[in-house]
């Protein structure tokens, strides 16, 4: 099969090539996915896109008319497709569910210690040969108490290792699963109480219209002074500016973003050279105690290597004509 695989980056290009150890040809392109440059995928019947690419009506329209017959998202998400759309007129979809919860469980502490014990600016500081510890206090993670919103795949993860840190943990989340509370003494409970009582607040819900800035003013309002949140699901499940409001206050005390509503176009790409035009983002990089990513948090070997693997055996399995797990079905 041909498959144009659009905004291909360079950190996930050979292992698509070792993935698809020569079985398919491959058109790796720069380019994202939108009107502009659909007519690349002539000739192809299948593509593969990310997050950001742009799969709405019109493009998926053209996609048809070039005989594009698969869409394989190398990802989880897939909020950027008109999937209802693409499946009136016959192009199928298959998606990567999970490729591994665990790099981004990790990354997740990961920012959370850096944060807590103020690595970064100690590095700095460090790098200036400045090595006072002033403004360097950290707390002790056992005791404290950790709201997860969403314990799914991810944030289950999240709750393993903390429970090993000795923290309380509090969730909120649609399902209950009594396997976290036997294993890791997690306690169900509603938002507003986690908000209330979680010394750390992080987020592991899909964005859906019930979460679109779940986390806003009236909620941080609520929540204890000097909280910590971290988001690594989406960026637009906290409103920024009102995070950003509570930042200059005091009332959230660190934060931790990996995703940010904004960061199309952004995120991903080298800007050294350009001037800064999202002020939302150059107001965010100026506080000492926000830790900003470039959605990064999936990025480990083993998701990559999961990410091509599946990628391919997603579009084996439809171009064959079967049934996919990994099929995104619209009811
Ligand atoms: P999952 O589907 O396994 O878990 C989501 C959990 O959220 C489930 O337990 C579900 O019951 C719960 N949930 C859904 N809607 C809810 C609502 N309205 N209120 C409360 N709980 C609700 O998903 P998984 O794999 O854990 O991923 C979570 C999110 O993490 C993804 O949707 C994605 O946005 C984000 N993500 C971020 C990455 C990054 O690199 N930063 C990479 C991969 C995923």
């Amino acid at each position: 099969m041909k498959i144009a695989i659009f905004n291909i980056h360079s950190w996930e290009k050979e292992y698509l090539e070792t993935a698809n150890a020569g079985k398919n040809t491959l058109k790796m392109l720069d380019a994202y996915l939108n009107i502009d440059t659909v007519k690349l995928a002539e000739g192809c019947e299948a593509i593969s896109i990310f997050t950001e690419d742009d799969a709405s009506a019109p493009v998926l329209d053209k996609l048809h008319e070039l005989g594009v017959r698969f869409v394989a998202f190398r990802s989880a998400g897939f909020n950027n497709i008109d999937a209802a759309h693409a499946q009136k007129i016959g192009i199928r979809m298959v998606r990567v569910p999970e490729y591994s919860p665990n790099a981004i469980a990790e990354f997740t502490v990961a920012v959370m210690l850096a944060l807590n014990r103020k690595l970064i600016r100690s590095h700095y500081r460090i790098m200036q040969m400045d090595f006072s510890l002033d403004g360097l206090v950290g707390f002790d993670m056992n005791n404290k108490t950790v709201g997860i919103i969403g314990a799914g795949k991810i944030g289950r993860v999240v709750a393993k290792i903390l429970h090993g840190f000795g923290c309380k943990l509090l969730v909120y989340d649609i399902v209950e699963d009594p396997f976290l509370i036997k294993e890791y003494g997690i306690e169900y409970t509603d938002l507003d109480t986690l908000c209330k009582q979680s010394d750390i607040i992080t987020l592991h819900v899909p964005l859906v219209e019930d979460t679109h800035h779940i986390i806003y003013k009236k909620r941080i309002a609520s929540m204890k002074k000097g909280v910590m949140l971290i988001n690594a699901g989406r960026g637009a499940l906290v409103h920024t500016q009102d995070v950003i409001d509570a930042l200059k206050s005091g009332q959230i005390g660190y934060f931790g973003m990996d995703v940010y509503e904004e960061e199309k176009g952004l995120y991903f790409e080298d800007h050294s050279e350009d001037i800064l035009q999202d002020d939302i983002m150059a107001r965010l990089m100026t506080f000492k105690n926000v830790l900003i990513s470039s959605h990064q948090a999936f990025l480990t070997d083993t998701a990559l290597k999961n990410i091509a693997r599946i990628t391919f055996e997603n579009l084996e399995c439809i171009e064959k004509g079967g049934t996919c797990i990994n099929e995104i079905c619209v009811k």
